[in-house]
């Protein structure tokens, strides 16, 4: 692993330390490196009522956005082990706001980064900003 990606990995595993899964009991941590360079980390929060719980990713996202990044170069999901822990279908909708196609997902455990993923290989054809942007202005309809 080249330093970057050591030190992302070393901040996700930090943050599945912070999880709080006692439903799961999967604890998980997102790391991911701004094109600013910075590195901001999210774990998984789970609830009582099960589906207000939330993802590492949508964690490590929601502390870029507050430190003031908006584009994400790297990413790394640390998990506990046997089966990848690959991003569930609604963070990678959530990294695809301010990924690249070709930005890098690695998945990893306590053994190290296991699989590595662009985002179009999570989310092939997907929906993001530039989609609006280059919509047609709307025929009629009201407002
Ligand atoms: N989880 C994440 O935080 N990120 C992923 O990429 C996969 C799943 C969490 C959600 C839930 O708290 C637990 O893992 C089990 O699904």
């Amino acid at each position: 692993m080249d330093d970057e990606l050591d030190a992302l990995f070393e901040a996700a595993r930090e943050a599945a330390a912070s999880a709080y899964a006692p439903y799961s009991r999967y604890p998980v941590g997102a790391a991911l490196r701004a094109r600013s360079g910075r590195v901001h980390s999210g774990c998984n929060v789970e609830n009582a009522a099960y589906p207000q719980g939330t993802c590492a990713e949508a964690g490590a996202i929601a502390a870029m956005a507050l430190a003031g990044d908006r584009e994400i170069a790297e990413v790394v999901v640390f998990g506990p082990g046997g089966d990848l822990a690959t991003p569930c279908g609604g963070c990678r909708q959530k990294l695809r706001e301010f990924a690249a196609p070709n930005t890098e997902i690695h998945v990893a455990d306590s053994g190290g980064v296991r699989a590595t993923f662009t985002l179009a290989d999570l989310l092939p054809h997907s929906f993001g900003p530039d989609n609006l942007r280059d919509a047609d202005p709307p025929k009629g309809g009201k407002p």
